[in-house]
């Protein structure tokens, strides 16, 4: 199962929010398709809106008829600030624009012909690199599960949030099939039930046994011992090591350490954000009313009541274990730990510069 996929000039997803009735799939080469698909939440998850949005830039270019350099970088400066009007909080969406902003730069003085190839070899580079990612992050991780492991999670962090298994979920199922994990207990993640629907889903698909909670059961089952670790994704990492992911997500941390549970973050190092000093500077995306006031399209709140709908909250870094990365598992104090791995990421940059 591929959530999104480079097929003949084409971008082809699933409709995540037709899950878990019905397995939906859409073709486009319009890149503002695909930035509504990202605005409605059919493509969704930090590293996966990253990567469909850079394969956004390369269906724009390859959509620019004539070829003036004014009107090829004025197309493409336009389909990057769509995509990246999209969603504010997940930083991996103008990580990955970033890139393919260079890659234009980059070619500036080249063919229209070979810019296009090469956005098309760097998007699919950023989807290949995140497999890699979530590889590394889901062996780091299900090394740091004790044996027998009972762990909680939060919103939908695997196969349909990214490019590869998955981040949090990636560390789940791997631990499962390390014979590490007794259970997964998946909270349902209101509004839009990314818990229930996706990650329940995936879980079933891989034979891992886990059960479905609502939101508010998460302390109790604490309470009584249930659970040996909490891990959760990330939509962006601030310097300080404050965490906005899904809604819920801070409430959570807090229950942990009420009980004395591990909490962990899970993310690519792209998810990052080393200029945005402390949790309180991510934008948080607000949603609709009607994610609130209904189910499934079924209204199940007075019409006109008052909606608070932030899709994210800000976990602080005291309430975190540990950052689990591709790269290291960040423990505090998070502000050095940020600094020195954003250090050695601009090392080992320059070193493919040179490389290259
Ligand atoms: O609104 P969503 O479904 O895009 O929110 C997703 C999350 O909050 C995930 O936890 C996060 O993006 C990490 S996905 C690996």
């Amino acid at each position: 199962m591929k959530p999104v996929e480079w097929k003949n000039g084409k971008v082809r997803f699933l409709d995540q929010t037709k899950l878990p009735i019905e397995e939906r799939y859409v073709e486009t080469d319009d890149e503002e398709v695909l930035a509504r698909a990202i605005k409605r939440l059919s493509i969704r998850g930090a590293p996966l809106i990253g990567i469909a949005a850079a394969y956004g830039v390369v269906l724009a270019a390859n959509r620019i008829s004539g070829s003036s350099e004014d009107n090829v970088s004025s197309r493409l400066e336009r389909a990057v600030n769509v995509l990246l009007a999209t969603r504010p909080t997940a930083v991996n969406l103008s990580w990955a624009l970033d890139r393919m902003g260079r890659c234009i730069r980059e070619s500036k003085e080249k063919s229209i012909d070979v810019l296009r190839k090469r956005l098309e070899k760097e998007a699919t580079a950023i989807h290949e690199e995140d497999a890699a990612m979530c590889e590394e992050i889901s062996r780091r991780g299900a090394a740091l599960l004790p044996n027998g492991a009972a762990v909680l999670t939060h919103c939908n962090t695997g196969m349909l949030a990214t490019g590869g298994r998955g981040t949090a979920l990636g560390i789940i199922t791997m631990a499962w099939e390390q014979s590490k994990l007794k259970h997964v207990y998946i909270n349902e993640t209101r509004p839009l039930l990314q818990g229930a629907r996706l990650t329940a889903w995936e879980l079933q698909r891989s034979g891992v046994p886990s059960t479905l909670l609502t939101d508010s059961t998460a302390g109790f089952l604490m309470q009584r011992g249930a659970i040996s670790s909490v891990i959760v994704g990330a939509d962006r990492i601030a310097a300080n090591g404050d965490v906005a992911n899904k809604v819920g997500t801070y409430t959570l941390a807090i229950l942990a350490k009420h009980h004395g549970i591990p909490f962990y973050v899970a993310a690519p190092t792209s998810t990052i954000d080393a200029h945005t000093p402390r949790g309180s500077d991510i934008p948080i995306e607000q949603r609709g009313p009607e994610e609130v006031t209904t189910i499934g399209g079924i209204r199940i709140a007075p019409e006109g009541v008052h909606v608070y709908a932030p899709a994210f909250d800000v976990t602080p870094h005291e309430l975190i274990t540990g950052i689990i990365t591709e790269r290291e598992i960040l423990i505090p104090p998070y502000l050095d730990a940020v600094r020195a791995l954003d250090r050695s990421q601009m090392h080992s940059a320059k070193l493919h510069a040179v490389e290259d």
